[in-house]
Parts: structure tokens; C-alpha cells; sequence
């Protein structure tokens, strides 16, 4: 696998995204030790100071259908979330759809982008960031981010980490191709989900949702049974 390690850069998903768009760099691997304008879900921006992460995004050369895309996100947690358990024994658990959390707290989250390459093959770029060995965070972060190390107090590897994402996340993409769907790694997300036979609360199209999380469908979608509605 080809691999670029920079010391610093914007984010990870851009330039993994220029390189996948030059050469449809299939299962390039960029490696950052600090990004200057990390990028998060939903026009967030995502805290990521020198060497106390793993700030990584790779290329994938998409072979399924785009509008199944998506459903890589969920893929991405479920190898993030077995590597961290398998790594260093700590209890981690996805939040649908794809955050990783360590006692209440997220310690690691994922960004999907897609770009149409040169050659009009579109490349699905995966960004993954987990907060590693943080001793602590800035004010507004505290209450919601962690990091390995706070949670373990133990030194992790990131090498030994990365490489094990890679893996897992090797023979999950393989078993999800068979069918493009969730169909045959379902079970396995929904017992590694927090929130599964929880009480949960759901904002969609402005309107509130409360219920009991049942779980994912095939497409990735998180059922929930719904007990009562609010006008939001
Ligand atoms: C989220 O909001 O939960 C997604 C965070 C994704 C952060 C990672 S860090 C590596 C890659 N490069 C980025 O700019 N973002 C992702």
C-alpha cells in the first residue's frame, strides 16, 4: 500500500482527495501528525494537535454503486471500533452512525467524502480521527471528547492501531461488497451499538422523535420504534 506521512496539513480528506482525483489512487494512505483545518461532520471542524492522534485518510476506488456509499461510514466504524477493542482492551461502542465513544465520550469520528477522478471514476475518499493521547482537551471540548489515553492509561501504538483498522476494515469491505449491503454485517454492528434497546431521541426534518433503538436495516438506516411525537 502506498503510503504519504506529512508532518502538517490542512486535512487529511483534501489531500487525499487531490491525489485521488489525479491518479484514482486506489488504497492511498495519508497519515498526518497535525492538521491545521481537520474537517468534521456537518461543517464542523475537528481538533487535531500534533502527534496526539492518528489523523489518517485513505482512497477507495469505488466499485459500488455511489448511492450505497454511505454505508462505508458504518463499515469504517465497525474496524475502528473492533481495532480499538482488540488493541487495548478498552470497551468502545459505536453511536449510530458512525462515532466511536469510550465511557460516554467520543475518542474517535469519521468523514466520508466522494470526488469524480479524472478518468470520471468517482473515488470515495474515508477520513478517520481518533484522539489517542490527549491528557486533555480544550474548554468546549471536555465534556464530549476523550482520548485512549485518558480512558486506558496506557500508551497505545498508533502504528500497531492503524495497521489493525486496516485489516478489519479489509475484511468487512470484502463481506459488504457481496451484497452492497448491510444485510451480513448487521448483527455484528447492532451488538456494538450503544444506544441498541435504548431509549433514544431522534430530530429529523424538524420534527422530534423518541424511542427504542431496534437497530439497523440493510441500508445502514437505524430503526426506531417510535412512542411519542413532538412538533419540534
Ligand atoms: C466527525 O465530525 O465526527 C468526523 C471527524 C473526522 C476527522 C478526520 S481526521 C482525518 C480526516 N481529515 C479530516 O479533515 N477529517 C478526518
Amino acid at each position: 500500500r502506498e503510503i504519504l506521512y506529512l508532518e502538517e496539513v490542512d486535512s487529511t480528506n483534501n489531500v487525499a482527495k487531490d491525489y485521488g482525483k489525479q491518479k484514482g489512487n486506489h488504497g492511498l494512505l495519508v497519515i498526518a501528525e497535525k492538521q491545521n483545518a481537520g474537517k468534521g461532520r456537518l461543517g464542523r471542524s475537528w481538533n487535531s494537535p500534533k502527534g496526539s492522534g492518528i489523523w489518517m485518510s485513505f482512497v477507495l476506488k469505488a466499485d459500488i454503486e455511489p448511492q450505497n456509499s454511505p454505508m462505508l461510514t458504518l463499515i469504517t466504524a465497525l474496524a475502528v471500533n473492533g481495532a480499538i477493542r482488540k488493541i487495548t482492551g478498552l470497551e468502545t461502542a459505536i453511536k449510530w452512525p458512525n462515532d466511536v465513544i469510550l465511557n460516554g465520550k467520543k475518542t474517535c469520528g469519521i468523514l466520508t467524502e466522494m470526488t469524480a477522478a479524472a478518468d470520471r471514476q468517482e473515488c470515495i475518499i474515508i477520513g478517520i480521527g481518533i484522539n489517542v493521547s490527549q491528557e486533555e482537551f480544550p474548554e468546549e471540548l471536555k465534556e464530549k471528547a476523550t482520548s485512549l489515553w485518558l480512558e486506558g492509561k496506557r500508551p497505545v501504538s498508533r502504528e500497531e492501531l492503524i495497521s489493525e483498522i486496516l485489516n478489519q476494515f479489509e475484511l468487512y469491505y470484502k463481506k459488504f461488497c457481496l451484497t452492497e449491503s448491510m444485510e451480513v454485517l448487521k448483527e455484528e454492528y447492532d451488538a456494538q451499538l450503544i444506544h441498541l434497546r435504548k431509549q433514544v431521541r431522534i430530530v429529523e426534518n424538524n420534527m422530534e422523535y423518541e424511542g427504542i433503538a431496534l437497530g439497523i436495516d440493510e441500508g445502514g438506516a437505524l430503526l426506531v420504534q417510535v412512542e411519542q411525537t413532538n412538533q419540534g
